[in-house]
């Protein structure tokens, strides 16, 4: 790399098989104006450590693998240039709020469970004969079509201030996703979620501060989304209470 510019990667390090402390180690890296903190680390991979581990796969923003706190915010790796950052020297770590495996890769264990939770597919009460479809109009399809846009990646986890207050709080993405099936015309299943997304670790432990929209890299907006699943909550309680014998 002799006269070569270079940039510096601050990268943490976790190997619980070795010695199962976490460090930080210093990477410098050839710089190129059009690569991204991706890149870097895959040139790290393949030409100075390849004991280092990371996730990703698609390298454009559609997989959701990549994400990681670069210079202590939340960010796919793969859409972050080092420009933005040269010549200072840009810190990777994993992502917060979540256990590391090793590395940069934490466990997705907790985030896969409150998925499953809210029940992300189509729930009917009817028997559904064969071949039958379930046809939508474009303003049906636009009530729900921005919460469906999510990647996945957990960046939202990471920025939210609640997760480490509360582990158990179902969180952004998972609630967002509730609530694109809850708006979906198809969907019967608005009062089987309320039973998961009504409580103090659903839409109650959120306190509005919005910067899981504010992270979000495909702007489903899960802060509204929350705001809006209060208000459903809300008419599903009156709803209860007022009128106790009919179908929540
Ligand atoms: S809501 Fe946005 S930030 Fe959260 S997991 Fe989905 S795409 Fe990522
Ligand atoms: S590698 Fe797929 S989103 Fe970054």
């Amino acid at each position: 790399m002799a006269g070569e510019a270079t940039i510096t990667l601050e990268v943490f390090r976790y190997r619980p098989d070795d010695d199962g402390e976490a460090t930080i180690q210093d990477y410098r890296v050839p710089y190129h104006e059009h690569w991204v903190v991706l890149d870097a680390l895959n040139w790290i991979k393949d030409h100075a450590d390849g004991t280092l581990s990371f996730r990703w796969s698609c390298r454009m923003g559609v997989c959701g693998s990549c994400g990681m706190m670069v210079n202590g915010e939340a960010k796919l790796t793969c859409a972050v240039f080092l420009k933005d950052y040269y010549p200072s020297a840009i810190r990777v770590e994993p992502l917060i709020n979540f256990p590391v495996e090793r590395d940069l890769v934490i466990s997705m264990d907790d985030f896969l469970a409150k998925l499953q939770a809210v029940k992300p597919w189509l729930i009917r009460d009817d028997e559904e004969p064969p071949g039958a479809e379930y046809l939508q109009t474009p303003s049906q399809l636009a009530q729900y079509q921005q919460f469906s846009m999510c990647i996945n990646c957990m960046l939202c986890y990471a920025a939210c201030p609640e997760i480490d207050g509360i582990p158990d709080f179902l969180g952004p993405a998972a609630i967002a996703l509730a609530h694109r099936y809850n708006l979906d015309s198809r969907d019967q299943g608005q009062s089987e979620r309320q039973e998961v997304l009504g409580g103090e670790e659903a839409v109650w432990g959120c306190t509005f501060v919005g910067e899981c929209t504010a992270v979000c890299p495909k702007n489903v907006d899960p802060a509204g989304a929350i705001q809006q699943a209060k208000v459903a909550s809300t008419k599903d309680w009156y709803r209860h209470v007022l009128l106790p014998w009919g179908k929540r």
